[in-house]
C-alpha cells in the first residue's frame, strides 16, 4: 500500500513537472534572486538564507495523506524515524533489508527532499542477536565495519549527511558505556567514521546527541572530541544538535555562542531533532513561550553560517514520540494534531524572514 503511495506521488510530481503547472515552480529564493513572498514555505524562507528545514518521518506516517502531502510541500529535507535504523536494516546478522529506508527515500526523492541518514551506530534499537551475542572485540569490530559500510554504500548519493554515531556521550561527559565502548573502548568512534568515509568520500559524517545545545559537560565532551578527532585527522564533518528540549528545564544556554564554537573547529552544526514539550494540557501562555523557543531557535541558527539547517522530529503534534515517553507531555511540535499552524510556526517564519 505505502509503495503504492509513493509511486502515486512520483507519478503526480513528474505530471506537475510535465504541466509546467505552478505546484512544480520553485518558489522565489536566493537563487533566483527574489525574495520569498507570502506564500513561501518554511524550506523557502531557509533556502533564501541558505539552509533547509526539514522535518524527520516514521514510515507509517507515509500513509496518513494529509500529513505526507504537507510534508512533502513544506520542508526540503527529512530524516527517517526509526527506518535506517540497526535493528530495522540488519535484523539478522549479515542479512541487510533498506526497505523502510528505502521507501523514505523514494518518498523524499518524489518530493524533492534530502535525506539525512539515522543512525549507523547508536546503544538504542539495536537487533536482538546483536545484544545477547557474547563477542570478542576482533568480532564485533568486525560486525561494526560491515554494518556501517553495508549501509552507507547502499546509501551512497541518496543521503546527504549521516549521524555516523548517537548519543555515545553521559551527561557528565564521560563515554557512554554502550556495547562498543565496552568491547571497542573509546576508538571505535574514529573507527566508525573512517569506516564510513571509505564507504562514501562525500557524505557528511556527524556526531549527534540530545542536551548539547547548551553549554555543559556533556557539550564540552564532544567539543574537546571533535577537536581531537580533527587534529588526527579523523574524518568528522559536522555536529548534530538534536534539541528535544522541554519548557519546565529552560532554555539551553548560550545556545549561539555554543554552535559557533563548534563551527569555529572547522565542523558544520546542524539543529538535527527539534521539539520543544510543555506539560499538557497546554494553555496559551505555554505555547507562546514555546513559540518564543522555536524563533530563539532558529535565530541561533541563523547566526552561524556554518550552522546549514533545522530538522523538526516531526512537524505536529499528531505524531510525535513524546507523550509514549513523558507521561503528561506534549504538544511540542509547530503543527497541532489537526495540522494547523499553532504560535510556534509563525514564530519560526518571522525568524526565518527578519
Ligand atoms: O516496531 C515496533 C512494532 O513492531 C510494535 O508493534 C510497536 C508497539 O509499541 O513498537 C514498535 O517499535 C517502536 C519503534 O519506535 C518503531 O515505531 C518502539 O516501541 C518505540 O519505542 C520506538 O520509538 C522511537 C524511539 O526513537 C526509540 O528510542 C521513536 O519512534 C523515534 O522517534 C525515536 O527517535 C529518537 C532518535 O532516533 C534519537 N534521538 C532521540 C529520538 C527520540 O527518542
Amino acid at each position: 500500500m505505502r509503495t503504492t503511495r509513493v509511486r502515486s506521488v512520483a507519478l503526480a510530481a513528474a505530471t506537475a513537472l510535465l504541466l509546467g503547472g505552478l505546484a512544480a515552480a520553485p518558489a522565489a529564493t536566493a537563487d533566483s534572486g527574489k525574495k520569498p513572498g507570502a506564500s513561501a514555505t518554511l524550506h523557502d524562507l531557509a533556502r533564501a538564507q541558505g539552509r533547509y528545514f526539514g522535518s524527520a518521518v516514521d514510515n507509517p506516517e507515509l500513509d496518513d495523506t494529509p500529513y505526507a502531502d504537507l510534508l512533502g510541500t513544506e520542508f526540503g529535507q527529512t530524516t527517517p524515524g526509526n527506518g535506517m535504523k540497526w535493528y530495522a536494516t540488519e535484523p539478522q546478522r549479515g542479512v541487510f533489508d533498506f526497505t523502510a529506508g528505502d521507501e523514505i527515500v523514494d518518498y523524499a526523492r518524489a518530493n524533492g527532499l534530502k535525506v539525512r541518514g539515522h543512525t549507523l551506530l547508536w546503544h538504542s534499537q539495536l537487533p536482538d542477536w546483536l545484544t545477547s551475542g557474547t563477542w570478542s572485540a576482533d568480532e564485533l569490530r568486525s560486525i561494526l565495519k560491515n554494518h556501517i559500510t553495508t549501509e552507507v554504500k547502499h546509501y551512497r548519493g541518496k543521503v546527504f549527511a549521516w549521524d555516523v554515531a548517537n548519543e555515545i556521550m553521559n551527561e557528565d561527559g564521560t563515554y557512554r558505556e554502550n556495547i562498543f565502548y565496552k568491547t571497542l573502548g573509546p576508538g571505535y568512534v574514529a573507527d566508525a567514521l573512517r569506516w564510513a568515509r571509505a564507504a562514501d568520500p562525500k557524505v557528511k559524517l556527524y556526531l549527534n546527541d540530545y542536551n548539547v545545545e547548551g553549554t555543559g559537560a556533556k557539550s564540552d565532551a564532544y567539543y574537546t572530541l571533535i577537536k581531537q578527532l580533527k587534529a588526527d585527522r579523523v574524518p568528522i564533518d559536522g555536529f548534530g544538535m538534536q534539541a528535544h528540549l522541554a519548557l519546565q528545564y529552560g532554555f539551553p544556554q548560550q545556545m549561539r555562542q555554543n554552535i559557533k564554537r563548534f563551527a569555529g573547529l572547522g565542523v558544520d552544526v546542524a539543529i538535527t531533532e527539534l521539539d520543544i514539550r510543555m506539560l499538557l494540557p497546554a494553555d496559551a501562555t505555554e505555547l507562546a513561550q514555546q513559540a518564543d523557543w522555536y524563533g530563539q531557535v532558529t535565530d541561533a541558527c541563523l547566526a552561524v553560517k556554518r550552522c546549514v539547517g533545522i530538522t523538526l522530529w516531526g512537524y505536529s503534534d499528531r505524531h510525535s514520540w513524546i507523550p509514549a515517553v513523558f507521561d503528561g507531555e506534549g504538544a511540542a511540535l509547530p503543527w497541532d494534531e489537526n495540522l494547523q499552524h499553532k504560535p510556534a510556526y509563525d514564530a519560526i517564519r518571522k525568524a526565518l524572514t527578519d
